[in-house]
């Protein structure tokens, strides 16, 4: 089967999972959207209200202002994945609870590996740290790191910036080294330990 497909088969079976307690909350699960062969993987940490009501990831301010910055560093939504540590949204916004993470581990782990992004892009500390878990997002943000087979650049949340123009002004500092990020040679950049990515990806490097 095409790598599409496949993705396209995950996708449709987080629509239908049960595999934690938010499936009886949420509206709609949100399995992330963009084509397998994306170069750029974008992973927040969990659906809002919006997301939860279209099903579509990013899709209410913060993601107004991700397209901005795509826009920025000219790149389109169609070009790119979004998606989510978390599919589904935990009540009130809370945050992820470990359970519901480790429930939903596999998808991302599966939509990566099919999608084989050049760069991911951990947006905020939540997804940070479930690619690089012993990183502080103030301390690696804009910093490349090679972990578990990928190559990892987080920065801040958008929904932060929005809070705080010095967020904001770090975001876009950020977004505009991603064009020298993607065609550097990715050996250049530190390996660090930990990652939650499935080990076979390992080999990637
Ligand atoms: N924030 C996230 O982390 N993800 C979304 O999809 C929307 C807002």
């Amino acid at each position: 089967m095409k790598s599409q497909d496949l993705l396209d088969q995950i996708n449709a079976q987080i629509n239908k999972c049960s595999g934690c307690r938010l499936c009886k909350v949420r509206i709609k699960a949100v399995p992330g959207e963009g084509p397998v062969g994306s170069l750029l993987a974008f992973v927040g940490e969990a659906p809002g209200a919006n997301e939860d009501r279209s099903g579509t990831p990013f899709c209410g301010r913060a993601g107004d202002l991700l397209d901005r910055l795509l826009i920025m560093i000219g790149v389109k939504r169609s070009q790119i994945w979004v998606g989510n540590v978390l599919k589904c949204r935990p009540p009130e916004n809370r945050g992820p609870m470990v359970d519901e993470v480790r429930a939903c581990r596999t998808y991302l782990e599966k939509q990566l590996e099919l999608i084989g992004p050049r760069l991911v892009i951990p947006l905020g500390k939540f997804a940070t740290d479930h690619f690089i878990p012993e990183a502080r997002i103030s301390q690696v943000k804009g910093i490349p790191v090679r972990s578990g087979g990928f190559l990892i650049y987080p920065v801040y949340h958008p929904a932060a910036a929005l809070r705080s123009s010095a967020v904001l002004a770090e975001l876009e500092k950020d977004f505009k080294k991603i064009p020298a990020v993607l065609s550097a040679d990715p050996h250049q950049f530190p390996i660090v330990g930990g990652s939650k990515i499935s080990e076979n990806q390992v080999s990637l490097f």
